[in-house]
């Protein structure tokens, strides 16, 4: 499966929605994370990710994003149309400490 990591975070940008044949986005209010049971794996949202978010859970270090992921897909509603970004998402891209501060 692939999974959304922090950089989603604020950045926000929808792109992957728009691609994923499957659907399988679920949208909090400051980032979107991926059903691992639902994702087939076909790899199409990785690079039309503008903040390069969005990973295969082969890459090391990323269990926690992967459990994340499981956790929030079954609550957070799908989405599968992409709505505009944040108008400051480009500012939040590659900044720290995310997580901590704006995770919803
Ligand atoms: Fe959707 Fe494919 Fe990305 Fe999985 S890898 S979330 S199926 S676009
Ligand atoms: Fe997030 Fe990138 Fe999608 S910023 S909403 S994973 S296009």
């Amino acid at each position: 499966t692939y999974v959304v990591t922090d950089n989603c975070i604020k950045c926000k940008y929808m792109d992957c929605v728009e691609v994923c044949p499957v659907d399988c986005f679920y949208e909090g209010e400051n980032m979107l994370v991926i059903h691992p049971d639902e994702c087939i794996d076909c790899g199409v949202c990785e690079p039309e990710c503008p903040a390069d978010a969005i990973k295969p859970d082969t890459e090391p270090g990323l269990d926690s994003w992967l459990q994340l992921n499981a956790e929030y897909a079954v609550k957070w509603p799908n989405i599968t149309t992409k709505k505009p970004e944040p108008p400051d998402a480009k500012e939040f891209d590659g900044v720290g400490g995310k997580f901590e501060k704006y995770f919803s």
